[in-house]
């Protein structure tokens, strides 16, 4: 007798516990997510039971181009009958392709590509760059900050939570609020090499910087010879409307890092990217920074493939209307439900509910989940749902994931609302 779907996934839920993450997956239940993914296609997932959800959690923003982008896997399909990884120390045609493209795409004289596998590495080497190019130590980061879990990464963490275990940190990282020039201002000495930032802070809870931050941070950077570096892991490829969010306030980084998306999140492949100058410090220390797979031919080649397909099809664009109809469902909420839902950030598809309870989160994903979308609130800031779908979202599963919203929310009310917490 071959096992049935619920079988299996009981089986596998159980196996989670005992040999990978008991109290995760006690966590995901209680928020209705504890789904095995089977099928993913589009914007969508199926649970291996077969219960189709709408995916709006997108592992942060990791799937611009769609689950299971069919262009981007038959690219892939045809790659992996010629190439494997590539040996890294060796120069890489495929590199060198991905390195130029990125470098016509972002913004300004961004030039230079350091690869890695991951965003947290392409973020300690943007910082090992700073304090390598300016021969400084401090560097600023911002409170709720999310940078990655490695090294450099982790201190630069606006969360203490995810820190305090392993004290001591590296040394030299200071933290000010978010969207506070005068902090910053105060906060930057003759030995600060660099501000490293997200230009919309995804675990924070969605939190879009002005523009007259920005610019005026530069301004100071500028002034004081410190580098800028902007963390475009969530917010680049298209997720605020326009390919990287830095765009929208005119703002060029010193040094930008990507990751997520750039891997249509078949390969992964993460980068740092900076101006020519920097490049001094690569030039007196060429195999400074070494990664096995980071950059691999393969990922590469999934790389390009995935910028050719957001800029043929105009894919920030695409998200910038969709932003706009999710945003007509969120007016209509904000008004109707203002005893769950305090204020809606956003920039493109990279949408924050903020509730006026941080219990909401965890209810709003159950019943989300109950009426299909999966969706979570932000690591950093329970209160805060983020809404991050698929930039290929489609007009009526924008439609259809306004309509679980606004049955879910009033599945809460009917249980009492919040009083009952
Ligand atoms: C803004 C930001 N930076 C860095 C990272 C770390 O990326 P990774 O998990 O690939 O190391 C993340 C991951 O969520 C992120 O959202």
């Amino acid at each position: 007798m071959t096992a049935s779907a619920e079988d299996i996934k009981k089986q596998a839920l159980a196996d989670f516990s005992k040999y990978v993450n008991p109290q995760k997956a006690r966590v995901l239940k209680n928020a209705g997510l504890d789904i095995i993914e089977g099928k993913r296609e589009g914007a969508c997932v199926w649970d291996i039971t077969g219960k189709k959800y709408i995916d709006c959690i997108t592992s942060a923003g990791s799937f611009n181009v769609g689950r299971r982008n069919p262009e981007i896997v038959a690219v892939l399909k045809k790659a992996l009958d010629e190439y494997d990884l590539g040996v890294f120390l060796l120069c890489s045609k495929q590199k060198a392709d991905l390195a130029k493209k990125l470098a016509g795409i972002t913004p300004g004289d961004l030039q230079y590509v350091m690869f890695g596998v991951g965003g947290g590495e392409a973020n300690d080497f943007a910082i090992k760059l700073a304090r390598g190019f300016t021969m400084k130590t401090e560097i600023i980061s911002t409170l709720k900050a999310y940078h990655g879990h490695t090294g450099f990464s982790l201190a630069a963490i606006g969360r203490d939570a995810y820190k305090k275990p392993f004290y001591p940190m590296v040394p030299g990282f200071k933290l000010v609020p978010f969207n506070d020039l005068k902090a910053a201002e105060e906060t930057m000495t003759g030995d600060t090499a660099a501000i490293i930032l997200e230009p919309v802070q995804g675990e924070g809870g969605i939190h879009p910087a002005t523009d007259a931050y920005l610019q005026g941070l530069r301004k100071l950077c500028d002034e004081r010879e410190i580098l800028m570096i902007f963390d475009e892991i969530q917010t680049g490829f298209g997720r605020t409307g326009k390919m990287f969010a830095c765009e929208h306030s005119g703002v060029v980084p010193d040094i930008m890092t990507v990751a997520k998306s750039l891997g249509g999140n078949l390969y992964p492949i993460s980068a740092t990217i900076y101006r020519e100058e920097l490049n001094d410090f690569l030039v007196a220390h060429p195999f400074i920074h070494l990664s096995t797979f980071g950059g691999s031919d393969l990922g590469c080649i999934v790389g390009m493939a995935v910028i050719d397909y957001l800029v043929k099809n105009k894919v920030p664009e695409h998200a910038a209307a969709m932003g706009e109809r999710f945003q007509k469902g969120f007016d209509v909420l904000l008004k109707k439900y203002p005893d769950l839902l305090l204020e809606v950030r956003r920039k493109g598809l990279m949408m924050g509910l903020q509730y006026t309870n941080e219990s909401i989160g965890p209810r709003m994903s159950y019943q989300l989940a109950q009426n299909g979308v999966m969706a979570i609130y932000t690591g950093n800031e329970p209160s805060v749902m983020r809404l991050m779908p698929v930039l290929v979202i489609q007009p009526d599963e924008v439609d259809f994931v306004i309509d679980a919203l606004e049955k879910s929310m009033a599945a809460i009310m009917k249980q009492g609302g919040i009083e009952k917490y």
